[in-house]
């Protein structure tokens, strides 16, 4: 058998595998949506169920001080997280293939800031994945500061504990496929309060930290080495990116499905409105995203390291 002949026989037996999976993975979804809705929908029927959803209608009032509506900053910080998000993933996974990087930068020791310790040699992906974070990580502080600043934190941290009961509610209404329907203009139910909270007061934390203990900023000796331990860090940062995956999967599908084009003005052009204005502005928010994927491959990754240090490969 020739190489090629090889080569494309591995293929389709690869794919046949994929097939058989995807094939899998398609069945065990499909029979638990339907066990999940028919659970949801036998307990609503229930007067105990009734009861519940009538006491605890999976939306609590905002407090007093709650602002209304989603102004334009918190707009341009949602579109800048999603698209450093979306290369910080890619680099990601590039990390975790494991595969040799088409390229080394070596920090020029030279220049200003300059450390006792000697740089080392990062691969390409990771010096990019670095970067990400760093500005991923400046947009965080400035959403965070301008969120209490402006008040605007009421609406995604809970601050009453029927946030529980109410977000189970949520989760009843949504399994028996009758849907909360709030004005995400004036605020959120229960259910996607704890997740923008969960994902932005508790995931990225947990992903900064996680990701600085792997990186070479983290002292090598002292307490800091043991008060968070390497295979802590290694054991999580991974799965908290596939938090992330799956949280942005879910809620980028109930956007589009609980009435997108007015979900899209509201957190694309900071207005409360069903005209195609804001789906116009995400779509261009998402064609600048796929141009950043198209062009940020190595051969300007290096063009642009090499302008703070070696470029090797
Ligand atoms: C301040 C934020 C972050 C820092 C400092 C950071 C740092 C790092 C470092 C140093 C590595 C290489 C680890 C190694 O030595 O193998 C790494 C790998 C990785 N990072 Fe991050 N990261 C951050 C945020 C994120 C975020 C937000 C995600 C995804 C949502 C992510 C996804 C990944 C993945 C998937 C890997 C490969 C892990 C593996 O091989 O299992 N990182 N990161
Ligand atoms: C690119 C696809 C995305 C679209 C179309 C989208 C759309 C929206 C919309 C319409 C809202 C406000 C209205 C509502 O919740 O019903 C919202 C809020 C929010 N989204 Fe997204 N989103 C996307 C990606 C992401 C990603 C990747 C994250 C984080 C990992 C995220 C985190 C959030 C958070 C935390 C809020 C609440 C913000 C606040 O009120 O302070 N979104 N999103």
């Amino acid at each position: 058998m020739t190489v090629t002949s090889t080569k494309s026989a591995r293929v389709a037996e690869w794919w046949r595998a994929q097939r058989t999976r995807v094939l899998w993975a398609t069945v065990v979804s499909v029979v638990a949506v339907a066990v999940v809705v028919l659970v949801a929908r036998w307990i609503r029927g229930t007067p105990g169920g009734q009861d519940f959803i009538a006491s605890y209608p999976g939306i609590l009032a905002p407090p007093e001080a709650t602002p209304v509506g989603i102004p334009a900053w918190l707009g341009w910080q949602h579109f800048l997280n999603s698209f450093f998000l979306l290369l910080i993933v890619r680099t990601g996974y590039q990390l975790r293939s494991k595969k040799r990087p088409p390229g080394f930068w070596t920090r020029d020791n030279t220049r200003w800031p300059h450390t006792a310790r000697a740089p080392r040699r990062l691969g390409i992906f990771l010096w990019f994945h670095l970067w990400l974070d760093a500005f991923w990580v400046l947009n965080g502080i400035v959403y965070v500061v301008l969120l209490f600043a402006t008040g605007q934190w009421l609406r995604i941290v809970p601050t009453d504990w029927a946030v529980v009961p109410n977000a189970l509610s949520a989760a009843l209404q949504y399994g028996s496929l009758e849907w909360p329907s709030e004005n995400s203009w004036v605020v959120y139910n229960a259910l996607q309060q704890l997740a923008y909270f969960a994902i932005v007061f508790i995931a990225s934390p947990l992903a900064i930290l996680t990701g600085l203990r792997l990186s070479s900023v983290w002292p090598v000796e002292g307490p800091l080495v043991r008060a968070v331990p390497e295979r802590f860090a290694r054991a999580l940062h991974y799965p908290v990116m596939l938090f992330f995956l799956a949280f942005t999967f879910v809620h980028v599908v109930l956007v589009l499905m609980t009435g997108a084009l007015r979900k899209l003005n509201q957190m694309y052009a900071a207005r409360d409105a069903e005209d195609w204005i804001g789906f116009a502005v995400f779509a261009a928010s998402v064609a600048v995203m796929v141009v950043a994927w198209i062009i940020a491959k190595p051969p300007l990754l290096k063009r642009i390291a090499a302008n703070s240090g070696r470029v090797q490969g």
